[in-house]
């Protein structure tokens, strides 16, 4: 296993336990691409090579007696660009001359033990796992630009990484106009393209089209990774199932603008490219210099998008997120925004905070408004220094009131925004990104602080040190509210202003990183108006991300359904809010809100001093029952058993334990009727011959039995006494095997 190189063949061949990709280095220099699926045993697969002469496909120079040999149909590993490959390329550069091509060959390769990080950017974590790294190295003669592709093997894990480190080795200045950070072609079959598409308060909704011929773009250029296309896309074969048929994974390791292409060619095979963003993208390599791209995880299934889903869910929850997570427990928490908003003093906050505490809520989260002049979201963003007005004695009586109960405190920031109406803007109007001499486009009434700029990080950093050394506070949500636009840095030359938004995300980067090294027991959620910003990158910082805005339990089904294609369940910040539901006027039961906001990272988020004694006593029992299937809601494996997007009766889900020594089913009735047809789910994850007993009777059944026939959900139909009806009821059964 690990990555191989077969001399005689000039073969790459890298392997984890149950895939295999193959690369060749043809008679020319090309690298090409041979293979990507389930293991071969030894085969090389050169075989499957065709070189047909096909019209208008073009030949390279040195064969051009060798009409089969075209550029244009050769499954490559990353293509160069102008010389000759007409679909969709990995990268375009500019010479000093203004010429565009680019002709890549193979020079050298390098297999080594270790994957190495990559300078400024979040990227898989080796950790104690296996891996291999391959660097091959391609460069083209005329322009003296190096390219190196990456591939990093996580054996054990069924990962592969990708990326594409980019090197003037020549004399003259380039500009890198798309870097993109991997490409791919398959030479043969037919694919779905399954990509995760929203918009605020609904975001990653599942969409599965067929590919057919053209290229096909799933892109942000909002300066984030969007609530409107996520950096994740999956290839599937056209029968593809949930648990059967063919499915590669691409994530971006990335929270800024990207673009994922996938394109069906003349002959049927298709190319899929992920980078950056190239629009309004151009980078300036002068001699020597190096551009990173960021990382693309890719990850192969034989047994469907489950399997998949599986896979990116270890990979996530293991070797992305910071590592502690994998055994600390995160505390549940009580987040002030849907019960007050901007309407809180200290008394109201720590009255939340005593009510909190006494249902074993365990941290007690401050959110918007407790800094500069911000009694509404039109002023104060960039003025991180507490309102004393506002809280009198600071945040320090708040954070020893909530500690004094038992509890952690937390607090929200929004790092990279800033106010027109601020000081911070008063003192730097030139620390903002805008056009010169043209008014920004302007979004919550808030613009994008210049992250590429270090004066601006040097700031952030020494205030928001500040706050988090004045009190105790452990735990920082950090939002990021609006879309980039105006992407004009006043700290950089014309030519490079196509450097301002990756140079924001790398100064994003380098906060966090700063923040987490200076107070390395923090614990940072993401948010960005809701899961507009919900990456593999972001990922690597914060161990969860709030999912959405939209906290109704029945909308969340969805958004949740969606996210767990790519992101595991404990990475999705998921709370209980109030009734009427302050976004869709819903009204689902407690019980309802608690079985699906159980379904991640677990918190509160509504007025708790305004509950009755029985809603108080049902908190504390869904509390006790969070913390009991913590790990197995963590870490367990996760079925989707439905589809909420296509099914309306009801939404089922499952996690199983990794050993199969238990289970916990999850079902919401989304449309309650009269005289309903059966519902039968059939578990997944379970040992067939294994006796489970379903939790609070003496019914023992059989893993097979669970699996195959399925469990039958008899309080839906009527045939329990008392029958559940009314607004959306929700079950959770524990099934536990039995010695
Ligand atoms: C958007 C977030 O998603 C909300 O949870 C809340 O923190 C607001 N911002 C505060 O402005």
């Amino acid at each position: 296993m690990g990555v191989r190189f077969n001399q005689d063949a000039n073969t790459f061949i890298l392997e984890t336990v149950n895939t295999e990709y193959q690369i060749s280095v043809n008679e020319i220099g090309i690298v090409q691409h041979l293979y990507y699926g389930r293991k071969t045993f030894g085969q090389d697969m050169r075989f499957q090579n065709t070189f047909p002469d096909r019209g208008f496909s073009g030949n390279p120079y040195e064969r051009k007696s060798d009409r089969g040999m075209s550029l244009d149909v050769l499954p490559q590993e990353f293509s160069g660009c102008g010389v000759g490959d007409y679909r969709v390329s990995s990268m375009s550069v500019k010479a000093a001359d203004g010429s565009r091509s680019c002709d890549l060959r193979y020079v050298s390769h390098v297999i080594a033990e270790e994957k190495t990080a990559i300078p400024g950017l979040p990227s898989v974590r080796q950790n104690d796992c296996m891996a291999a790294e391959l660097r091959i190295e391609l460069a083209d003669e005329i322009t003296g630009l190096q390219v190196s592709l990456i591939y990093d093997v996580f054996e054990e894990k069924d990962i592969i990484t990708r990326r594409a480190v980019y090197k003037n080795i020549g004399n003259e200045t380039l500009v890198l106009e798309k870097a993109a950070s991997m490409s791919i072609d398959f030479p043969y079959g037919e694919f779905d393209l399954v990509h995760f598409h929203g918009r605020h308060c609904m975001e990653r909704q599942m969409e599965r089209i067929s590919l057919t011929h053209d290229i096909h773009t799933i892109a942000s250029r909002r300066g984030m990774s969007s609530h409107h296309e996520n950096p994740f896309v999956i290839l599937s074969e056209k029968d593809a199932t949930e648990h059967q048929g063919d499915c590669y994974g691409f994530m971006f390791v990335y929270s800024g603008n990207h673009k994922i292409e996938a394109e069906m060619d003349q002959a049927g095979s298709t190319r899929v490219v992920v980078g950056i963003h190239d629009e309004n993208f151009s980078w300036q390599l002068t001699k020597q210099d190096e551009f990173y791209s960021p990382e693309v995880i890719l990850s192969y299934s034989s047994q469907g998008l489950n399997a998949l889903s599986q896979n990116y869910h270890k990979i996530i929850r293991d070797n992305v997120c910071p590592p502690k997570y994998q055994t600390i427990r995160r505390p549940v928490l009580i987040n002030n925004w849907e019960a007050t908003y901007f309407r809180f003093d200290t008394q109201k906050i720590l009255d939340i905070a005593s009510a909190a505490s006494e249902l074993g809520v365990e941290m007690m989260v401050l959110d918007d408004g407790w800094f500069g002049k911000r009694d509404d979201d039109n002023s104060g963003l960039g003025d991180w220094v507490v309102n004393e007005k506002k809280l009198p004695g600071g945040l320090k009586v708040i954070a020893d009131g909530v500690n004094a109960l038992g509890m952690k405190f937390g607090l929200w920031f929004e790092p990279e925004m800033i106010n027109e109406d601020s000081d911070l803007y008063r003192a730097h109007p030139e620390w903002v990104l805008a056009d010169p001499g043209r008014k920004p486009m302007m979004s919550r009434k808030q613009m994008l602080l210049d992250m590429g700029n270090p004066a601006v990080i040097d700031y952030l950093f020494d205030c928001i040190s500040k706050v988090l050394s004045d009190a105790n506070i452990e735990y920082v949500k950090w939002d990021f509210n609006r879309s980039m636009a105006n992407a004009y840095s006043n700290i950089l030359p014309a030519e490079r202003q196509g450097e301002t938004a990756h140079r924001f995300m790398l100064g994003t980067y380098s906060l966090l990183e700063r923040l987490l090294k200076a107070f390395p027991d923090l614990m940072i959620e993401g948010c960005a108006g809701g899961g507009g910003r919900f990456d593999a990158g972001m990922l690597y910082y914060c161990p969860q991300i709030w999912c959405s805005d939209d906290s109704d339990a029945i909308e969340r089904l969805k958004i949740q359904h969606g996210t767990s294609y790519g992101y595991p369940i404990s990475s999705m910040g998921s709370h209980v809010s109030a009734v009427p539901n302050h976004q869709t006027g819903r009204v689902a039961s407690l019980h309802t809100r608690g079985v699906v906001a159980m379904s991640g990272t677990f918190g509160y988020e509504l007025d708790l001093t305004k509950l009755t004694e029985d809603e108080k006593d049902k908190i504390r029992q869904q509390i006790k029952d969070f913390h009991e299937y913590y790990w197995l809601i963590q870490k367990g494996s996760y079925y989707r058993l439905t589809n909420p997007q296509k099914d309306d009766y009801y939404t089922a889900w499952e996690f199983a334990a990794e050993d199969k020594s238990e289970a916990l089913l999850n079902v919401v009735v989304t449309h309650v009727q009269a005289n309903p047809q059966f519902p039968c789910i059939r578990l997944q994850g379970l040992e067939e011959t294994a006796l489970y007993q379903v939790a609070g009777t003496d019914i023992k059944l059989t893993g097979a039995a669970l699996m195959y026939g399925g469990y039958v959900i008899k309080e839906i139909i009527g045939e329990c006494d008392p029958i559940e009806r009314g607004n959306y009821p929700a079950f959770q059964i524990y099934f536990k095997k039995s010695e």
